[in-house]
C-alpha cells in the first residue's frame, strides 16, 4: 500500500478535514442511498457544487434534503439517471453539459450486485449493463468537460466504485452478456467490478495526458442496500468466499462514513495527481497480488492495458448498438 495518513477506519469527514471544494463541481451516480449519498453529503460538506444522480426522482428528492437537513447552505442538484437505459445515461450527460460549466469530479458510484439473470433494454447482461456499459455511456460525453476543468494544480478525477469482488471473476471479453455460457450471479458481479478497473486504466492512458486521472476504488464491506437482491443461499456463499479469504477470520464490517471514505480521499489525494490509473482500497493505493488467499490487493487480470483497451473498444461496439 502506498503512504497514507488515512486507512481502513478513517472516514469521509476525516479525509476531507483539511480540504476546501469551494468552486468544484462534483457528480455522483447513485447518491440517492448507501455510499453514494454520504459520498455527496461529504463533498457538498467541503464545498463542492454536488450533482446528486439515480434514477428515481422521489429518492432523489429525498436524499437532497436529507443533506440540506445536516447542511443548510450545501449546493446539490439532482439529475435523473437510469444506467440501465442508455438513451437515460445520453441524456443525463447532455443535461448535465447544460447547467454545469466545469466538472472537476466525477464518482461513477452506484451498482447493483448479484441480480437474478436478467437484460436491459439494450440486450445486456445487467451488471455488465448497469455497473460498466451504463456508467461509460454517461462518462464519455462528460470527458472533454472534465478536461477543461483540469488545471496543472488540479486535475479532475474519475473515481469508479468497483470492489473485491472483482476477484470472484475476470471479464469474458467474447460473452460478457452471458449469451453462450452459464449465468452465475457472483461471476458476473466479478465481470462487472474487473470491467470497472479496466475502465479505470484505459481511462487513464486516454485522458490522464488531458488532466483527467482515474482511478478504481474498494470501499470495503458496508452493510448498505446493495445486498438487496441475495437469497439466503447466495448470502451463504458469499460469507464462505469471505472465509475463503480472511482464514483468520478478521474481516471487519465498516460504516458508511468508512467506507466512502476511500473514494473521497482517491477523489483529493496528491497521491493520485502524479500516479492514477490504479485500484485504490483502505485510502491507499493496492498492490497487485494474484494470491488466492489474500484479502487484499488487485488481480493482474484486472489492470491488464491490453484487455483495458480492448474492453474500450467492446464496449464502444455494444454502445453503438443502444
Ligand atoms: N457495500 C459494500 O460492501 C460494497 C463493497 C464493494 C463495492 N461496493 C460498491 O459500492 C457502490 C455503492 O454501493 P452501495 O453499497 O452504496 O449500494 P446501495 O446502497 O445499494 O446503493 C447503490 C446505489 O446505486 C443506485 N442504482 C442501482 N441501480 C441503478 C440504476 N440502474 N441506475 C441508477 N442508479 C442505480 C441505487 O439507486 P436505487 O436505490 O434507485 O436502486 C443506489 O443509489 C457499488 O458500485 C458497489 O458495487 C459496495
Amino acid at each position: 500500500m502506498t503512504e497514507s495518513p488515512f486507512g481502513a477506519t478513517s472516514t469521509t469527514d476525516d479525509v476531507l478535514a483539511d480540504i476546501d471544494l469551494s468552486g468544484h463541481v462534483a457528480a455522483v451516480t447513485g447518491g440517492t442511498g448507501g455510499l453514494g449519498l454520504e459520498t455527496g453529503r461529504a463533498l457538498a460538506a467541503h464545498g463542492a457544487h454536488v450533482v446528486l444522480a439515480g434514477r428515481d426522482a422521489d429518492k432523489l428528492a429525498a436524499a437532497q434534503a436529507a443533506i440540506r437537513d445536516q447542511h443548510g447552505d450545501a449546493s446539490i442538484e439532482t439529475l435523473v439517471l437510469d444506467l440501465t437505459d442508455i438513451a437515460s445515461c445520453r441524456v443525463a450527460a447532455m443535461s448535465l453539459l447544460t447547467t454545469n460549466d466545469r466538472l472537476d469530479l466525477l464518482i461513477n458510484n452506484a451498482g447493483v450486485m448479484c441480480t437474478p439473470f436478467g437484460r436491459t433494454p439494450s440486450g445486456f447482461e445487467t451488471q455488465f449493463g448497469v455497473n460498466h456499459l451504463g456508467h461509460m455511456a454517461w462518462t464519455v460525453p462528460l470527458l472533454d468537460l472534465l478536461s477543461r476543468s483540469a488545471t496543472a494544480d488540479s486535475p479532475s478525477r474519475i473515481i469508479n466504485l468497483s470492489s473485491a469482488g472483482h476477484r470472484f471473476g475476470d471479464i469474458d471479453l467474447e460473452d460478457p452478456n452471458y449469451e453462450h455460457r452459464p449465468y452465475d450471479e457472483w461471476e458476473a458481479y466479478g465481470q462487472s467490478k474487473t470491467a470497472n478497473v479496466l475502465f479505470s486504466v484505459e481511462l487513464e492512458r486516454r485522458v490522464g495526458p488531458l488532466g483527467v486521472r482515474s482511478a478504481a476504488v474498494h470501499p470495503g464491506g458496508i452493510h448498505t442496500d446493495l445486498g438487496r437482491h441475495m437469497t439466503p443461499e447466495v448470502l451463504t456463499q458469499l460469507k464462505a468466499r469471505i472465509a475463503q479469504t480472511n482464514p483468520d477470520g478478521d474481516f471487519s464490517w465498516k460504516s458508511i462514513p468508512q467506507g466512502a471514505a476511500t473514494t473521497v480521499w482517491a477523489a483529493t489525494t496528491p497521491v493520485l495527481a502524479a500516479r492514477a490509473g490504479v485500484y485504490c482500497e483502505d485510502c491507499g493505493v493496492a498492490e497487485v497480488s494474484d494470491d488466492p488467499t489474500a484479502s487484499a490487493g488487485v488481480q493482474s487480470y484486472a489492470v491488464d492495458p491490453q484487455r483495458a483497451a480492448t474492453l474500450w473498444d467492446r464496449s464502444m461496439e455494444m454502445l453503438a448498438t443502444a
